[in-house]
């Protein structure tokens, strides 16, 4: 039997795009169909994978998708000229460029050109301040946002919570911190961001009530580490060495998932926590992206 103190993200993704159904249908009585267009650049195991799943969802809430591939070495410019015709296009409501990116491409660049209005991974710097500044007119990048949606639909209080973030990414680790110091409802906490230059990481998340661990590196966090009925939210997807697998290889997240579980008072799933949130956020941004296309 599964442990009682599991945050199911499958469960919880399932029911907001359950929801999202709705919204959908509503598009299509009046002619709209949402529409989002991949941009894969390279042949990123990982990233193939991601796009893959994100286009399964696609297809299963009726919202038509197109994927674009350019090859590894492909020029910034192409990519840009790429993105000039998605922003062009009305059938495309959300333009997602999956990262990681090849080193002769600037990512801040790319995510500039984005409108930021189809910009449903909220990379733009137009969205990134939105968020920083508390408007919740823009797009929110979708991981944080599924996390914030997981921790509120698990009841767990963030307002005056202790929340330590491991890692200060710009996909995760910071618009994580920037939503749940906001004065909002399932907010309203004091945040930490520890990174790899702070001093003494265990203290800080000993003394966490949320800890939320993003740092990409496998199983970092430790029992010691984690406070007794703490909840703990495990973002890390990491490939590690194992000879006794059958592909040499397997999965681990940034949590040491075995005996941290026995503490924690909550904790996500690595693989079925955080990942279904990330794409059911993704649906929800595209199908808003959509309704405020259309709405006039
Ligand atoms: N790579 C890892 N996470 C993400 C994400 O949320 N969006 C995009 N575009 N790339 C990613």
């Amino acid at each position: 039997m599964a442990p009682a103190n599991l945050i199911d993200g499958r469960a919880i993704a399932a029911q907001i795009l359950g929801e999202l159904t709705q919204r959908v249908a509503a598009l299509k009585a009046r002619g709209v169909q949402p529409g989002l267009a991949f941009v894969r650049v390279g042949e990123d195991p990982a990233s193939k994978v991601y796009v893959g799943r994100k286009e399964k969802a696609c297809a299963e809430l009726e919202i038509f998708s197109e994927t674009h591939v350019l090859p590894e070495a492909t020029s910034e410019k192409n990519l840009l000229a790429l993105l000039a015709r998605l922003n062009a296009d009305a059938q495309v409501h959300g333009i997602l460029v999956q990262a990681p990116l090849p080193r002769q491409i600037n990512q801040a660049t790319v995510y500039s050109t984005v409108l930021p209005q189809k910009d449903v991974d909220g990379f733009h710097p137009v969205n990134v301040g939105k968020l920083m500044l508390g408007d919740a007119g823009g797009f929110q990048p979708c991981t944080p946002a599924g996390i914030r949606e997981l921790l509120a639909r698990s009841n767990v209080t963030m307002d005056g919570a202790e929340v330590v973030v491991l890692g200060r990414g710009n996909i995760v680790g910071k618009p994580m911190a920037a939503m749940l110091c906001q004065k909002e409802k399932h907010a309203n906490a004091t945040v930490t961001i520890c990174h790899s230059a702070t001093r003494d990481i265990k203290a800080h998340c000993r003394r966490a009530d949320i800890l939320i661990a993003a740092m990409g590196v496998a199983e970092f966090v430790k029992a010691d580490m984690v406070k007794p009925g703490a909840v703990v939210v495990d973002v890390g997807v990491n490939r590690v060495n194992d000879p006794t697998a059958k592909s040499g290889s397997r999965l681990v997240g940034d949590v040491d998932f075995a005996n941290v579980q026995p503490i924690a008072g909550k904790i996500t799933p690595n693989p079925g926590g955080v990942g279904p949130m990330t794409i059911a956020m993704l649906m929800q941004n595209t199908v808003r992206a959509a309704e405020l296309a259309t709405s006039h």
